[in-house]
């Protein structure tokens, strides 16, 4: 089969080859309409798609885009690019004829290279089955195809975690909570040495006793600033609330007694702050797979004002030092917008 040269412009072919997924939308005969996300490789002629080894229920000629493309060749194929900032939303849609390329032929050669070239995954199968190509003869796109920024899903994450201080009365499956102190146990630390304890907290008695041994703390320190008897009721109340409602609190301890020793004062502190540091990347590592697993999250800071009332609260190791503890669960209603940020030309102070 020979192919016309493309009908993509430069930038739709850069957007296009850049995907790793699209959708391949065929319809049946009679016009049943059927999608299926798919992998591809573009030669800058033609996509190919192959009917490769992923686990299937029925041989790959029996697959029900196969039938179709058999029954009608009109396809459409649309890779797309989703991101927390819209301005880098963009997709590229192609519509075209679609045709089995049987092995044992150039074309089939060829096309198996471009995807084991694309895709590592496909190194290891035998790739025996027919290729689907698609020869395009429409082209539609939108967005910002030459957006050089990455829509890396880690971005994401990190674009579209914000503090969630209202939660629904919805359990948190256990198996999430764990990959969210797995994510935290995979934190940086000085020396490797994971300075950091986790204490789970999910029983109501539990987090009542906690609520009320920080609030005791914190109710000392409000009057001691001079705050009014009910600005301290009403804020004493909001922060049990937010322990009560909340499903899952993890509290992040620090743990020092693996970091190492000095004889002096200042490195010892340095030593200490480092442990700190990284109980910070614990925090947000813990935050961000909270977010990717669908989990909203806040962070606060009151067992960092009375530690000890929060180690008897839960009867904990004294050598246990509490810093923050994170709330999970799913939002309820509307949460508060997520704040600004200072432009980076603000936080880079030094550039050379
Ligand atoms: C060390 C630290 C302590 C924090 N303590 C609290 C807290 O006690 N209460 C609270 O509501 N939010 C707390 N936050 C959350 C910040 O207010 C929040 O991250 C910030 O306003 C930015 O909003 P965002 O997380 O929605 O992007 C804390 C954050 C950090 C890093």
């Amino acid at each position: 089969m020979k192919a016309e040269p493309t009908i993509l412009t430069p930038k739709q072919t850069t957007f296009l080859v850049r995907q790793r997924v699209a959708r391949l939308a065929t319809a049946s005969g009679s016009g049943e309409p059927h999608a299926i996300p798919v992998c591809f490789a573009f030669d800058g002629r033609l996509i190919h798609i192959a009917l490769d080894e992923k686990p299937k229920n029925v041989p790959p000629t029996r697959l029900k885009r196969v039938r179709n493309i058999l029954e009608n060749p009109n396809v459409a194929l649309i890779a797309d690019r989703y991101s927390e900032d819209w301005d880098l939303l963009a997709y590229v849609m192609v519509r075209g004829q679609a045709s089995l390329v049987e092995p044992s032929t150039e074309e089939h050669t060829a096309a198996v290279r471009l995807l084991r070239g694309k895709y590592h995954q496909y190194e290891r199968m035998r790739m025996e089955a027919p290729v689907i190509s698609i020869r395009p003869e429409r082209v539609a796109s939108w967005g910002a195809l030459d957006s050089l920024e990455s829509a890396e899903p880690v971005v994401d994450i990190l674009l579209g975690r914000r503090s969630v201080r209202r939660y629904l009365d919805r359990k948190v499956p256990e198996e999430v909570v764990e990959r969210v102190l797995e994510a935290a146990r995979w934190a940086p630390s000085p020396h490797g040495r994971q300075p950091w304890r986790f204490a789970v907290i999910t029983r109501e008695e539990t987090k009542t006793r906690l609520a009320e041994a920080m609030g005791e703390e914190w109710r000392n320190n409000l009057e001691m600033d001079g705050q009014s008897a009910e600005v301290v009721e009403k804020r004493l109340e909001g922060s049990r609330r937010r322990l009560l409602d909340a499903p899952v609190l993890v509290l992040l301890c620090l743990y020092l007694e693996d970091l190492d020793h000095y004889p002096d004062a200042e490195r010892q502190q340095n030593e200490t702050m480092m442990a700190v540091q990284s109980l910070g990347a614990a925090a947000q590592n813990a935050l961000l797979v909270a977010y990717a697993s669908g989990l909203d999250a806040g962070w606060m800071c009151a067992p960092l004002f009375c530690p000890e009332k929060v180690t008897a609260a839960l009867d904990l190791d004294f050598k246990l030092i509490p810093h923050a503890l994170l709330t999970l669960g799913y939002a309820d209603g509307d949460p508060p917008k997520r704040r600004s940020r200072r432009p980076l030309g603000e936080l880079v102070v030094y550039r050379d």
